[in-house]
């Protein structure tokens, strides 16, 4: 599998808790690298945007309003099959189904509070990089 790029935010519940550290730690560990990233505190506009996706389910609203809470923590992951390597670092979107030693079964509450998000396609996460970084703002390959 060749390299590739991911986008993953530590989620304000996770920053809250001084989590940063060693879910950054476990990303480098699985051998994906940071080539990008910020800390944003996001906007109603900027959230709804970026989970467009979501925008009809019932739980829109409570996402929105979790996501635009506290400060998060933007990356872009480079490495071999990154997106599938970051999905499965985090475990299910669900903690209480999250398999044991996986970033959200360790750090997350339930399933508005889960500490991360990780694109699920090559597509989304093309959109996703492009929606928070300039291409100057990313390590060139
Ligand atoms: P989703 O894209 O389905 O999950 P993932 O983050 O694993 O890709 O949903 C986006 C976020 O929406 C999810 O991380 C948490 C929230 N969410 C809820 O609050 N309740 C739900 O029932 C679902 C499916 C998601
Ligand atoms: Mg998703």
């Amino acid at each position: 599998m060749a390299s590739q790029r991911t986008l993953s935010i530590v989620k304000p519940d996770a920053v809250a808790k001084n989590a940063i550290g060693e879910i950054i730690s476990r990303f480098e560990k699985a051998g994906l690298k940071v080539v990008a990233a910020k800390m944003l505190h996001l906007s109603k506009e900027q959230a709804e945007g970026f989970y467009a996706e979501h925008k009809d389910r019932g739980f829109f609203g409570d996402l929105v309003g979790f996501m635009t809470s506290g400060p998060v923590l933007v990356q872009v992951l480079e490495g071999d099959d990154a997106i599938v390597k970051n999905r499965d670092l985090m475990g299910a979107t669900n903690p209480q189904e999250a398999a044991p030693g996986t970033i959200r079964a360790d750090f997350a509450q339930s399933i508005d509070a889960n500490a991360v998000h990780g694109s699920d396609s090559p597509e989304s996460a093309e959109r996703e990089i492009a929606y928070f970084f300039g291409s100057d703002e990313i390590c060139p390959r």
